[in-house]
């Protein structure tokens, strides 16, 4: 297993551009199951939640071209398969994102309950309810949902709770749909956006996108398209807390800072130096940060995705502050590792009480999820000593070579491979 070594102590400056979106990219590459017609991805990243979906894809049939990093194409028009096994599919939660299309343009589906979850654990319920709501039978047996619709047809949809993956999976399955689909309580997030205009630029109508309730007006068919995704605002984030954390000065393009407005106020409100452009922001963090508050919640809110890597900075932030975990409640994971480097944090059920300004020192630590072992580096970017980061493939599935891409601002990291 791969682990890194990072020397803390620089400033991390210079210049850096962002990749496209993980979380667009996913669902855009499932939506290729909805066409026998071509579907490119113009841009990628090179990560290993992308080779998962494209192994996935391919097992279902899916002839792709290209390679992860640079363009990829999708022709569904031979789909040899309905099944997505478990094999495949819990190596990671977005595999269900093929039941949507695939019941939609088949008919039929047999997919996996993500990460060998029960249903109540980590639940897929709202998905499943959705696809009811449009008319499909579903029924979860020896760990699978297995799925069939003679025809889906467009209904009212209302989500109890905002959820990503199943607003995206109904609206899939609602643009093959007879009729008109209003989803409710929709995810706002800018990935769901992107995907519909995915979507859009196949031959779908839909209209809403971004906000609360999207109606989809279903077609026939769709036909291929070429799609450029958007830029990664989780990883945007992530190395807007490194720069902050340094002390550094950067410039970072290819963002789109109007996808991270709650998460830049609170890192203005901190102290840091924060300039957002049209397409890029310039960071420059000297002066000593204050610490702040937050709570996560559905976008526009402050994203549960960049919660760890902002736990890590107000560790060296003036004062005390809280992280109020609201999506994921458990997701606390990377506090006894950040406390291991010696992070003074206190935590009450959901809420995390951190005291800043603790000088952090090296240790051995190790990553338990893709956003944790992100903020384990960037505590340890300023840890005095080398900090040994352990089980990194966690990270390799949504950054694509971090530890290339912060060398290249001056931090001091190296891969271990083993
Ligand atoms: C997506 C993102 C993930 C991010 C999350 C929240 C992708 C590939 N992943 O995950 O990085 O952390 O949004 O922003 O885009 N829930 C239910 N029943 C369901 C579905 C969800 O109770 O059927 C709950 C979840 O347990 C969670 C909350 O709803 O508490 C939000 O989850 P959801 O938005 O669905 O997350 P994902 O789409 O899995």
């Amino acid at each position: 297993m791969d682990k890194f070594i990072v020397e803390g102590g620089n400033p991390l400056r210079g210049e850096i551009s962002i990749k496209p979106a993980k979380n667009a990219l996913l669902p855009c590459m499932a939506a290729s199951l909805l066409t026998g017609g071509k579907v490119t991805l113009s841009e990628t990243s090179n990560l290993m939640d992308i080779d998962s979906m494209c192994r996935l894809l391919q097992h279902l049939g899916v002839a792709i071209g290209g390679r992860p990093g640079g363009a990829l194409s999708f022709d569904a028009s031979e789909i040899g398969t309905f099944d997505a096994p478990y094999d495949l599919v819990r190596k990671m939660r977005a595999s269900v994102l093929v039941l949507g299309p695939l019941l939609a343009r088949f008919g039929k589906a047999k997919v996996s309950l993500p990460g060998g979850c029960a249903i109540g654990a980590r639940p897929v319920d709202l998905h499943i309810k959705a696809l009811q709501a449009l008319g499909a039978e579903i029924d979860v047996d020896n760990g699978y949902i297995i799925a069939r619709a003679r025809e889906l047809t467009g209904a009212p949809v209302f989500f109890d709770k905002v959820t990503v993956g199943g607003t995206e999976n109904i609206l899939m399955a609602a643009v093959l749909a007879r009729g008109t689909t209003t989803i409710s309580n929709a995810a706002k997030e800018p990935e769901i956006a992107d995907l519909g205009n995915l979507l859009i630029s196949m031959g779908a109508r839909i209209e809403g996108l971004g906000s609360d309730t999207i109606t989809v007006e279903g077609v026939n068919e769709l036909h291929g398209a070429t799609h450029s995704p958007i830029p990664d605002r989780i990883e945007c984030g992530t190395i807007l807390a490194a720069i902050a954390i340094t002390g550094g000065e950067a410039v970072i393009k290819n963002a789109d800072p109007h996808h991270l407005e709650a998460y830049i106020l609170k890192l203005k409100e901190m102290g840091a130096d924060i300039v957002a452009g049209e397409k890029q922001i310039t960071v420059r963090s000297t002066c000593a940060l204050r610490s702040a508050d937050i709570m996560t919640a559905p976008f526009p809110g402050f994203p549960t995705d960049l919660q760890a890597q902002f736990m890590a900075l107000l560790t060296q932030a003036e004062g005390s502050g809280t992280v109020r975990e609201e999506i994921f409640e458990t997701r606390f994971m990377h506090v006894p590792e950040l406390q291991r480097l010696g992070a003074d944090i206190r935590l009450e059920g959901n809420l995390a009480v951190v005291r800043g300004m603790t000088p952090l020192k090296a240790a051995p630590v190790m990553a338990s999820d893709l956003r944790a072992s992100a903020s384990l580096i960037i505590a340890a970017l300023v840890a005095k000593g080398r900090t040994e980061v352990n089980r990194i493939y966690h990270l390799d599935r949504g950054y694509e070579h971090f530890e290339e891409r912060l060398s290249a601002l001056g931090a001091s990291i190296e891969r271990i491979r083993g």
